[in-house]
């Protein structure tokens, strides 16, 4: 299949009930916890793309076998400190951070060395903020200029740590509780709001961690080398995935869609929230809780003009995600002026994501003001586009490419866009649920 997409027209009003993919961030935790549980979990509904993938790869590594069934897949767990691996062993995480920053952390107590590395895109991002606290606990890990490759050591002498997170960053949050897990004693953790999947799962498989929720921040202390059992878990569908399609629906015209079973999780919906204070005609029905995860359906219809925001920084993280999508709507749906402060963290995703889409915005012809990490942006609903908009790849990041396509089939004009196989990292059924919305491309 070509690696190009284009599109000529705008999508055609459609009402329908959609599932999209399953979640990522819970995909990736459920396999490497019941990679250290003790005996076999199953883990149904299973995101199948190449993340997960490199996850499955990078546990079996470690010694860790597993089958896939139809519906589900059995993961075979050896329990904390039961990792072991052969000499010279080179774990590859390929486009996936999350995966990259938390095994580290599982790998705190290996008996032995790995090599960690990633496709070109994860080769750039920063790991100075996973190889400090590693060090804290005792870890032997090297690496030039605080990125990929890494070599790490694990050592039988790990410390508790007490360690003040200040990023936000869940992917930090989990590295450190995963090598706490493998070190005696209590390790504790005050940590910037970051999306809380990991504590919820440990706290469900009864493990001793203690939370307590702050305004701001999360207390968290972990007590280690407790060994826990085996589990089945049911993975809900990706609000991160959905969100293209809440957008899709708002920017369309007369358009109606319920997305089915989404992951709620309060840390997670900060795009529900943005989009509410922008007065989008969005809710969620059907809320029920699952092993610790609130889950609903997100029903949303086409909205003709929004509000403005004036976006408050305590959601950043919630939605950090789906900015590239909060951008191209309240540049071409709201009225008004919107601002979104310190979101510095943007350029350190899978692309640079705040540059790129701020050079979108202006591409299609929308005034936005940036000093530093903080931006303006103008609103334009009466935006109409003709003309030829060529989007290239950069850094292999699906979100961008999603995003383009977003736009592409709302915005009018001729479209080609890069890349269509960077889906695959989280998304591999995208273009074929916009199909069955009526969307036509080639
Ligand atoms: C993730 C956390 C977020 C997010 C990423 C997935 C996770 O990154 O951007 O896509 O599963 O923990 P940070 O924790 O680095 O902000």
């Amino acid at each position: 299949m070509r690696n190009k997409l284009t599109i000529k027209n705008i999508i055609h009003p459609f009402k329908k009930k959609i599932n999209v993919s399953s979640d990522k961030s819970l995909s990736i935790r459920c396999i490497l916890l019941a990679s250290i549980a003790l005996g076999k979990s199953k883990i149904f509904n299973l995101l199948d793309s190449e993340d997960v993938n490199s996850t499955l790869q990078a546990v079996k590594k470690m010694g860790v076998t597993y089958k896939k069934k139809k519906n589900f897949i059995e993961l075979y767990g050896v329990g904390i400190n039961g990792f072991k691996v052969k000499k010279n062993t080179v774990i590859d995480a390929g486009n996936s951070g999350t995966l990259a920053r938390c095994i580290l952390g599982l790998c705190s107590s290996l008996d032995g060395k790995i090599k960690l590395i990633g496709d070109a895109s994860l080769s750039r991002r920063d790991f100075s903020r996973v190889i400090k606290p590693l060090n804290l606990f005792g870890v032997n890990i090297n690496s030039h200029n605080k990125m990929l490759p890494i070599n790490l050591e694990g050592t039988n002498l790990l410390r508790p740590i007490d360690y003040f997170e200040k990023k936000g960053s869940a992917q930090v949050k989990t590295c450190i509780i995963f090598s706490a897990l493998n070190t005696p004693g209590l390790t504790k953790i005050k940590a910037k709001k970051s999306r809380d999947h990991t504590e919820l799962l440990l706290k469900h498989l009864n493990y001793p961690i203690k939370i307590k929720k702050k305004k701001n921040f999360e207390l968290i202390s972990i007590k280690g080398l407790e060994q826990f059992k085996s589990f089945n878990y049911k993975v809900p569908g990706d609000i991160s995935s959905a969100s293209f399609f809440i957008i899709l629906t708002l920017m369309a015209k007369n358009s109606e869609l319920i997305i089915k079973d989404i992951n709620i999780n309060p840390s997670r919906i900060g795009i529900l929230k943005i989009l509410k204070k922008m007065k989008a005609n969005i809710s969620v029905i059907n809320r029920r809780t699952y092993k610790g995860e609130l889950i609903g359906d997100i029903k949303v219809k086409s909205t003709k003009y929004l509000k403005s925001i004036n976006c408050p920084e305590n959601l950043n993280s919630a939605a950090i995600d789906e900015f590239l999508l909060i951008f191209l709507i309240a540049g071409t749906k709201s009225k008004g002026i919107s601002s979104f402060s310190n979101l510095g963290e943007l350029n350190k995703k899978e692309s640079p994501r705040l540059d790129i889409a701020i050079n979108f915005l202006r591409m299609i012809g929308i005034k936005v003001k940036q000093k530093k990490n903080h931006i303006k942006i103008f609103g334009n609903p009466k935006l109409k586009l003709s003309g030829k908009y060529y989007i290239k790849k950069f850094f292999k990041d699906h979100r961008v490419f999603m995003m383009s396509v977003i736009a592409a089939l709302t915005l009018n004009g001729k479209w080609t866009i890069e890349d269509r196989d960077s889906i695959k990292t989280s998304f591999p059924n995208f273009l074929t649920i916009l199909k069955s919305l009526g969307a036509e491309f080639k």
